[in-house]
């Protein structure tokens, strides 16, 4: 496996790639991996010659107090972790890098940015969709691959790559879990055995959604409240939201008449965790 830390040098190879006539699939990270991670580069392997990983704490896309400084990092785990998957190649840019100095230019999908985290992350998506574009400039991907985990930042990529005509399919792959059903993320390390075990109640939530959903209930005030019900049991966790949206459009819903997605952000102590599913 190959590790470019420069995007000048990961471009020019990406262009060398594409002139030879190689695909190239691409899944951006902030590293810190796990299986949900991998699964996306399984896929990717499986849609182009060349797999190429980019892993990068990206600053714009944490607020002022948020927890850019303590993101889980181990950059040589993570690479044996990717080379042992099949990782052809590592981006691993620094920030003079992706932001040249007098940087000044972002990417803002605006609707789909606004509701659900957009609310409670100010400028989150704006960061995302900056440095995804960025990304996608310099590895020149043929298809990206992205978890649905983070369900609106993959309405929002999708959006940004049709919008400005990106030469790119982004493909989203459902969440993967742990075996307790714990949508696995790199912000779990943050978590106590106690605070999994609290957490489990997200899955719970979004089951129990879709369980009501299958027996015919449409109404999305009754489902949304059964799950917030469920959520709110013992007072250990705190909800910041739970909302049962367009799973296009992310625009809420009355009534399930379409496909719909039921997203969940919460608090356990002071750790925050998202999670969402189909209905
Ligand atoms: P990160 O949180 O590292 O996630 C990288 C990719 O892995 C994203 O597409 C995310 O949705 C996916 N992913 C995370 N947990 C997953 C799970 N349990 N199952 C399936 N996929 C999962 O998302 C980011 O990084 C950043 O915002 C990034 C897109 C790299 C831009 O900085």
């Amino acid at each position: 496996m190959r590790r470019i830390p420069s995007a000048r040098d990961m471009q020019s190879q990406a262009l060398e790639w594409r002139a030879s006539g190689k695909r190239i699939a691409f899944v951006p990270t902030m590293g810190y991996l796990h299986e949900g991670h991998l699964r996306l580069v399984d896929e990717a392997k499986r849609r182009a010659d060349i797999v190429v990983m980019s892993i990068y704490v990206n600053p714009t896309q944490f607020g002022p107090l948020e927890d850019f400084e303590k993101y889980p990092r181990d950059l040589e785990r993570d690479a044996a972790m990717a080379e042992a998957r099949g990782v052809d190649c590592l981006f691993i840019p620094d920030s003079a890098d992706i932001y040249p100095p007098g940087h000044q230019t972002f990417v803002t999908v605006e609707d789909l940015s606004r509701g659900l985290c957009g609310v409670f992350r100010p400028g989150h998506f704006r960061g995302v969709a900056t440095v995804v574009a960025a990304l996608f400039l310099i590895v020149q991907p043929h298809v990206a691959v992205f978890g649905e985990k983070d369900y609106q930042q993959l309405k929002v990529i999708q959006r940004m790559a049709l919008d400005l005509h990106m030469p790119v399919e982004v493909v989203g792959l459902p969440t993967v879990r742990e075996a307790t059903g714990l949508a696995m993320s790199s912000r779990n390390a943050y978590l106590s055995e106690a605070e999994k075990l609290e957490a489990l109640k997200l899955g719970r939530a979004i089951l129990l959604a879709q369980d009501l959903a299958r027996g015919g209930e449409k109404r999305v005030a009754v489902i949304a409240e059964k799950g917030r019900d469920l959520l709110a049991e013992g007072g250990d966790l705190r909800i910041q939201y739970a909302e049962i949206v367009d799973a296009e459009t992310l625009a809420s819903l009355e009534v399930l008449d379409k496909p719909a997605r039921l997203i969940l952000a919460v608090y356990i102590n002071k750790k925050r965790l998202i999670d969402n599913g189909p209905l």
